[in-house]
């Protein structure tokens, strides 16, 4: 019985350590923690987002988080905008493996917004969900106006995060589950922002 212990472990070692077993590989490895701070982003605020972008009145702001990672970014190439879902924003870097993947064929820088009420990014602080007059800002149209908001500064000299793109940047969403709807409306609603 243990010399066939010993040998089903050799074997599955053999078979894991295998180029063509990469499923086994990775049932083999410790699993994901998709809440663990990533290491390969940037973690920056835009400082002034308006807390109503459908009315003139209100001037209150809030501020949003955003990771990003411009290693790959040539002049010229696109941002890679992540459309954040209902969620920290931790979660969505790690599980979006592609944007990464993709980004060096194509000089792209990779952003990823967070949405509003969830994850670091509270405008009213704690009391972000305390009231309904708090939680009425919640919506996913003001959402996707942060983000226009955000790629439209990123394009202004002298901006909030400190790096201007080019007028003329493509940008190309990305999102999973509601931050895939939010993505494919992002698109639908800005498509002088969004080419993709
Ligand atoms: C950007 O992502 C790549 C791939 O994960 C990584 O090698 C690189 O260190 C990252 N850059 C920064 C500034 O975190
Ligand atoms: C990426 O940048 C390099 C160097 O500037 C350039 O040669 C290449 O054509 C660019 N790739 C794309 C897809 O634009
Ligand atoms: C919000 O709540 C957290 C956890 O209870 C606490 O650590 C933090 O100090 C609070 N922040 C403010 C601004 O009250
Ligand atoms: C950006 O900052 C530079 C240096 O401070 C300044 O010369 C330039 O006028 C600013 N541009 C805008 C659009 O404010």
């Amino acid at each position: 019985m243990r010399r066939f212990l010993v040998l089903a472990a050799l074997f599955l070692t053999v078979l894991a350590s295998s180029r063509r077993h990469r499923l086994l590989r990775k049932l083999l490895q410790k699993p994901v923690n998709y809440d663990d701070a990533p290491s390969n982003v940037e973690t920056v605020w835009y400082t002034n987002m308006r807390l109503d972008h459908f009315t003139w009145g209100d001037t209150r702001t809030f501020d949003m988080r955003v990771m990003w990672n411009n290693t790959f970014y040539k002049p010229g190439g696109p941002i890679f905008f992540y459309t954040g879902n209902e969620g920290a924003l931790e979660s969505f870097v790690t599980a979006t493996g592609i944007m990464f993947d993709l980004a060096p064929q194509f000089n792209a820088s990779i952003i990823f917004a967070e949405h509003r009420f969830y994850g670091k990014t509270m405008p009213f602080g704690n009391d972000s969900y305390a009231t309904l007059a708090n939680v009425g800002y919640l919506t996913s149209e003001q959402a996707l106006a942060d983000y226009a908001e955000l790629l439209t500064d990123l394009k202004r000299d002298n901006n909030t995060l400190g790096k201007t793109f080019p007028a003329n940047t493509r940008v190309i969403s990305f999102g999973g589950s509601y931050g895939g709807m939010l993505s494919a409306w992002f698109r639908q609603k800005y498509p002088h922002l969004v080419q993709g």
